[in-house]
């Protein structure tokens, strides 16, 4: 393939957006609003900075800069840098964690779908628990809604990087934040409400244990998306003269942001409802606070028939910019490696992404006897994504950049070739970070996860 004909983003801003819309999705709209309550409220929020500014920020900026050095797909980015192929292995796990975990991410992102149809109805009454476990249990509509789901993303995919990626995620950035905003300023006038944001941000030390430290770090890996090659892949589209560290600075405080105002968007209207009834607030983490808890808290909210439209809008976006970055992970892959059209990549992608996410649905009602290693296929996907490949592909990574790679040319990459005016001091520490204290945090993490 020839690299000259290599498309890339178009604009600083269109940079940014892409790669905060692969980082914004479900993840921030479900866990993180739940983490944080459950954990220990602002305790929580410092540590889990903390995971981001040491840890995951200098494992993205490194995903980044391999990326952009290489200007390659994952599996060629490794290969082309490294002279043990060996390392390109490395390669192949951030492809596998990008298809595994797009197969459970378009079922619930087809759920999303569904979702947004019914909100559209104005027929949130009828959506409660009973509706939900009815929906996602059953054979046909929830499969229907995730091959929508995934051939939306696959339609954007097909007008390439500059038309198909970047004008999506400029427009739906946009859009995405205007909405939760909205949302957010409903939920707080609520009355009642109040109690929901001390829930969320009055510090509880008490709550912060060893296992809140484990899930702030699982968190921060997950909402960054670090380790499955799609921070790479986007690197790759990025022009020579784009300063890595402050994007990629920028991503990350805009992932954090948004994860905090969609917990003020959920978490308070939630108290302020159920203080309403005299009820305790029910804040589980997933599908259960976003699709059957909500339903409810919108059904009793003055307006809530237009809020639940905006929040499954928001959701369904949230969602899809982020399906985008997992497929066209693979698609860069096989155009690249396969030598096939984008349109061809895509139908592939498609093609073996439905075949597994059709295997995760049903997961949820006619195949749910099925155990890989004692769950069903979909919980199988998503700890095997979040557990081993991700976790796994992110300790590759800081050992390839510390150990195998040239420390020059990492900071050569870093600094533009020196023009960049980023002091060495800061260049060396993100180095050093990433050479000894990522691999080690990581292994002692993935340790104390499988003990505790
Ligand atoms: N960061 C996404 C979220 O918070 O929902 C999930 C995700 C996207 C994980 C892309 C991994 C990835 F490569």
């Amino acid at each position: 393939m020839d690299n000259t004909k290599r498309e890339h983003f178009g604009s600083h801003l269109g940079v940014l957006l892409a790669m905060a819309g692969g980082a914004i999705g479900l993840g921030n709209m479900w866990r993180f609003p739940y983490l944080v309550g459950k954990n220990g409220g602002a305790a929580f929020i410092l540590v889990y900075l903390i995971f981001v500014v040491f840890l995951c920020l200098p494992i993205l900026i490194s995903e980044y800069a391999i990326g952009r050095r290489t200007q390659k797909n994952a599996f060629g980015a490794f290969r082309a840098l490294s002279k043990n192929k060996n390392w390109s292995l490395i390669g192949v796990f951030a492809v596998l964690a990008a298809v595994c975990v797009l197969s459970f991410y378009c079922v619930v992102g087809g759920w999303s779908v569904k979702y947004l149809v019914e909100s559209l109805k104005f027929n949130m009454p009828q959506l409660d628990s009973s509706y939900f476990n009815g929906f996602i249990s059953s054979s046909i509509s929830p499969v229907i809604y995730t091959l929508i789901f995934l051939g939306m993303t696959g339609g954007v995919l097909v007008l390439g990087i500059q038309n198909g990626i970047e004008r999506f995620s400029k427009v739906m950035m946009l859009v995405l934040c205007v909405l939760i905003v909205l949302i957010a300023v409903r939920s707080v006038t609520l009355p009642g409400s109040s109690e929901g944001i001390k829930y969320l941000f009055v510090p509880d030390l008490n709550a912060l244990d060893g296992k809140a430290v484990l899930e702030a770090l699982g968190q921060s890996f997950f909402s960054l998306s670090i380790g499955c090659g799609t921070v790479l892949t986007y690197g790759s589209y990025v022009n020579k003269n784009e300063n890595i560290i402050a994007s990629s600075l920028k991503v990350a405080m805009f992932d954090t942001a948004f994860a905090m105002i969609a917990g003020v968007a959920i978490i308070p209207a939630v108290f302020a409802i159920a203080y309403m009834h005299g009820a305790t607030p029910e804040i589980g983490a997933g599908p259960g606070l976003v699709f059957i808890t909500l339903p409810s808290v919108f059904n009793e909210m003055p307006m809530g028939g237009f809020v639940a439209v905006l929040f499954f809008a928001t959701l369904l976006i949230a969602a899809i910019t982020s399906a985008i970055s997992l497929m066209e992970t693979f698609v860069t892959y096989e155009i690249e490696e396969w030598k096939v059209s984008r349109k061809k990549a895509v139908w592939i992608a498609f093609a073996i992404c439905s075949v597994l996410g059709i295997f995760c649905s049903l997961s949820q009602g006619v195949l749910s006897g099925v155990k890989l290693f004692g769950q069903n296929i979909f919980d199988f996907f998503d700890k095997l994504s979040a557990n081993v490949l991700m976790t796994g592909g992110g300790l590759l990574l800081v050992l390839f950049v510390g150990w195998s790679m040239k420390k020059e040319d990492y900071i050569d990459e870093l600094s533009n070739g020196h023009t960049n005016n980023v002091p060495l001091w800061l260049l060396s520490t993100i180095y050093y970070l990433v050479k000894f204290v990522a691999p080690v945090t990581i292994v002692v993490v993935a340790l104390a996860n499988f003990i505790l």
